[in-house]
């Protein structure tokens, strides 16, 4: 990576800093690399408009709130700081939509191929071993539980706001990794745009599938 990249990189390593090990510079170019992954053989791609969102789009993970998305504060800090670079004000936009719909929100969907890749990586990112490793990394932040004996009937009952699939989670403390998975991270390859994200993401849902099998194995003492 040179030149303008290593620039960006430099901006986002400094901001992110703070960030918890899930969520940090070496999120962001696992990412890097799955979107090159995932434009090979792909025509027409604006590798310039997709490096530069890979980039930037969590650039504002440690300002998120409660009130605030980091996909929305990470566009604004996007614009001012491809503003300073000069970048046209059309090529900034193109950016901006990737950086805006990389979290699946109603309403914003990605439009282009470069924010379908974006968006497809990014959740690439939360499968397989990796996955796994940051869904326990977002439980020691949110003194979460490593495992759960509520069923996940009782859990969507109790701990989903609606006592829906979908709704928001009420108290982070009672999440897990395996609720995780079973709401959430398992439904995700219906989400993704590219054939062969699609293809990665189940390659990966079955290793976790494998670990939380034998995870609860270990938890009821039979291995
Ligand atoms: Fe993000
Ligand atoms: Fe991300």
């Amino acid at each position: 990576m040179k030149g303008k990249y290593q620039k960006i990189k430099k901006i986002v390593e400094k901001e992110l800093v703070r960030a918890d090990t899930g969520h940090d510079i070496n999120h962001v170019m696992r990412v890097y690399d799955l979107c090159l992954e995932l434009t090979k053989g792909v025509k027409n791609i604006d590798l310039d408009i997709l490096k530069m969102a890979v980039l930037l789009h969590d650039i504002a993970e440690v300002k998120e709130s409660e009130r605030t998305c980091h996909a929305e504060l990470s566009a604004k800090m996007a614009q001012k700081i491809l503003d300073k670079l000069n970048y046209s004000q059309d090529r900034t936009d193109k950016v901006v939509h990737c950086i805006l719909t990389h979290r699946y929100r109603k309403g914003v969907k990605p439009k282009t191929k470069e924010a379908k890749i974006l968006f497809d990586a990014d959740k690439l990112d939360a499968l397989g071993a990796i996955g796994i490793t940051r869904a326990f990394i977002w439980v020691e932040r949110h003194k979460a539980k490593i495992y759960t004996r509520l069923s996940l009937k009782e859990y969507i009952k109790e701990n989903l706001a609606g006592g829906k699939i979908n709704g928001r989670i009420k108290d982070k403390t009672k999440h897990s990794p395996f609720i995780e998975f079973e709401i959430k991270l398992k439904h995700i390859p219906n989400r993704l745009h590219t054939q062969k994200a699609k293809k990665m993401a189940k390659e990966r849902l079955a290793y976790m599938k494998l670990f939380f099998s034998r995870l609860k194995k270990e938890i009821k003492g039979e291995i």
